[in-house]
This record gives structure tokens, sequence and C-alpha cells, in this order.
């Protein structure tokens, strides 16, 4: 019986494997494969059964024709019981012809019970001795990390998006307050925290070098001035902080820093337009 068993399944998994094969000649969709295979596994598991069950009615005929009973590994898995045994198995209570059997737990039974507890000695051992694996917190850690990691993989790239040709002013709080933050990171040592300048000039006068409309101040960040001191800074930001930066630069127009550097460049008028007057002349206006 059994050998009759094994060389069925091993045709089954020939069978299988051919159908798999024909499956990704013939692939229509991603999906077809997985749905054959799918089908086949069910198949498989019919025609066990089946199996199964037509050996289990051999073994009965047997045991008909020797006086003895004959149980299969399945039989004795499956706790079936022959008709003989039942009846030694029946208690003495009777209740209306209703009595009961003293059946001992069944074996597919004990094999899902013991496996419960020999998963839960490995899962211990994984996950709180050897800590092997993440447990459900840092699990969640590390997928928030990875879709971060996208998020700012995205950003660099939309960020960078933005060049001088299309900037526009950012007036809402949040992006003003991010220009903030890296402008104190990284220009405050030059310009101060209050943008009143010292190695670099007075940011929130309206007297500029390199023109204080948004275009012109993103320029001046994106490329610098590296003869004059000022760094180019397109390889530490991607467009949008320079936008931020740009931005937060503009916001700095008309405030009163506590020491304020003396204007440099030309006056600009509100909109960008650089009013006819030399630098000379603006610092002798300021000093007034
Ligand atoms: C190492 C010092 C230094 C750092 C750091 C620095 N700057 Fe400058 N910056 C300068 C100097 C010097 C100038 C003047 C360049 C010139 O004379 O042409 C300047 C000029 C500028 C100008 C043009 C001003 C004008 O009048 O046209 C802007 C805008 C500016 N910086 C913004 C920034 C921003 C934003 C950062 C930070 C990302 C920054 N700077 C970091 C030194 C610095």
């Amino acid at each position: 019986m059994r050998n009759k068993i094994s060389i069925t399944l091993a045709m089954l998994l020939i069978a299988g494997s051919i159908g798999a094969q024909t499956a990704e000649v013939a692939d229509n969709g991603p999906g077809l494969t997985s749905i054959l295979v799918g089908v086949n596994g069910i198949l498989l598991i019919v025609a066990v059964f089946l199996l199964l069950t037509l050996s289990n009615a051999v073994q009965k005929l047997k045991a008909g024709s020797d006086g003895k009973e004959h149980l299969s590994w399945w039989d004795k898995f499956a706790a079936l019981k022959s008709e003989k045994t039942e009846q030694e198995l029946t208690l003495d209570e009777n209740f209306d012809g209703i009595t009961e059997l003293d059946n001992p737990t069944p074996p597919w039974f004990n094999f899902i019970f013991y496996t419960t507890i020999i998963v839960g000695i490995l899962y211990i051992l994984h996950y709180h001795v050897l800590k092997s694996g993440s447990l459900q917190d840092a699990e969640y850690v590390e997928e928030v990390e990875i879709a971060k990691a996208k998020t700012a993989a995205y950003l660099a790239k939309a960020g960078n998006l933005i060049d001088e040709s299309n900037v526009t002013l950012l007036t809402e709080k949040s992006e003003i307050e991010a220009g903030a933050k890296l402008y104190q990171e990284k220009c405050a040592v030059c310009h101060v925290n209050d943008g009143g300048g010292a190695v670099g000039p007075n940011l929130t006068d309206a007297y500029w070098l390199h023109g204080g409309d948004i275009q012109s101040i993103f320029k001046t960040i994106k490329y610098g001035v590296p003869a004059k001191g000022m760094i180019a800074w397109q390889n530490s930001f991607n467009g949008k902080q320079m936008q931020q930066l740009a931005s937060f630069v503009k916001s700095l127009q008309g405030t009163t820093p506590a020491k304020p550097k003396e204007p440099q460049g030309e006056l600009m008028q509100e909109g960008g337009a650089a009013a006819p007057v030399d630098s000379a002349a603006a610092k002798a206006t300021a000093l007034k």
C-alpha cells in the first residue's frame, strides 16, 4: 500500500511540474502560474484523501478476511476505531440507549497540541532569548525607517526639480521655519542668527550685492560667490531646501537685527527691480 501511495504521489508531482512548465510558456498574466500551482495543490490534497479512504476500505476488507484488526497509520492518527474496539470502549452507563465511549484523546489532537508547545518554545527562543527576531514595536520602527528613507529619496528627487528658473517665494509658516532651521545650522556663522551680518552681508536690509528677488537669492545660495567667501550650497541642499532658505532670507526683510552690518550693494525696490543707486551712494544714504 505504501508503495502505491508513493508512486501515485510521485506521478502527481511530476504532472504538477509539467503543468507549471506549460503555464510558464503560456504565461498570459502574472497570476496565472500561481493559480495553476494552487489548483495543483488542491488536486494533490484531494488525491491523497481519496487514496487514504481507499486504503482504509482495503484494510477493512482484509480485516474481514483474517479476523484480525488492521489499522492504517492514518486510522491510528485520526483515531478512527473499528466497530469492535468501539464496543470495548463503551462505558457501562446507558441512558435511554445513549451510551458513552471512553475514547482517549485522538493522536491528531495531541499532534496539534504538542506542535503548539514546540512552536511556543521556538518563538520564545527566537524573539526573547536569542533576540534574533524583531518584536512588533521594533518591526514597526524598522518599517517606518524604511518608509522615511523612501520619502526622503522621493523628496530629494522632487526637491531637485526646483531651480532658479522656477523657484517661487514660499510664505507658509512651516516652510519659513524649515528654512530658518537650516539657516541657523549652516548660515548663521557668517550672517548671524538675526541676519544682521558679520563675515557675510546684512540680509535684513534692502541692499543686495547679487539681487534681492527670490530667483537671485536662490541663485546666490545655490552657486555661492566662492571668490568672496560665500559657499555654493548646491551640493549640501536640494532645490526645495534652497527654496526654503531663500524664502527665509526674504522673510528677514525689514526686521531689525541687534547689530546690523552696514548696507552693501544696491538698493532693491520691492518687486525685485534694482533702483539706480550705486553702492557708495547707498552706504552714504544708509549712514545718514
Ligand atoms: C563662510 C561664511 C558664509 C556662510 C556660511 C554663508 N554665507 Fe552667505 N555670504 C557670505 C559672504 C562673504 C557673502 C558676500 C559675497 C560677496 O561679497 O559677493 C555672502 C552673501 C550671501 C547672500 C547675498 C547677499 C547679497 O547682498 O546679495 C545671500 C542671500 C547669502 N549669503 C545667503 C546665505 C545662506 C542662505 C547661507 C546658508 C546656507 C549662507 N549665506 C552661508 C558668507 C557666508
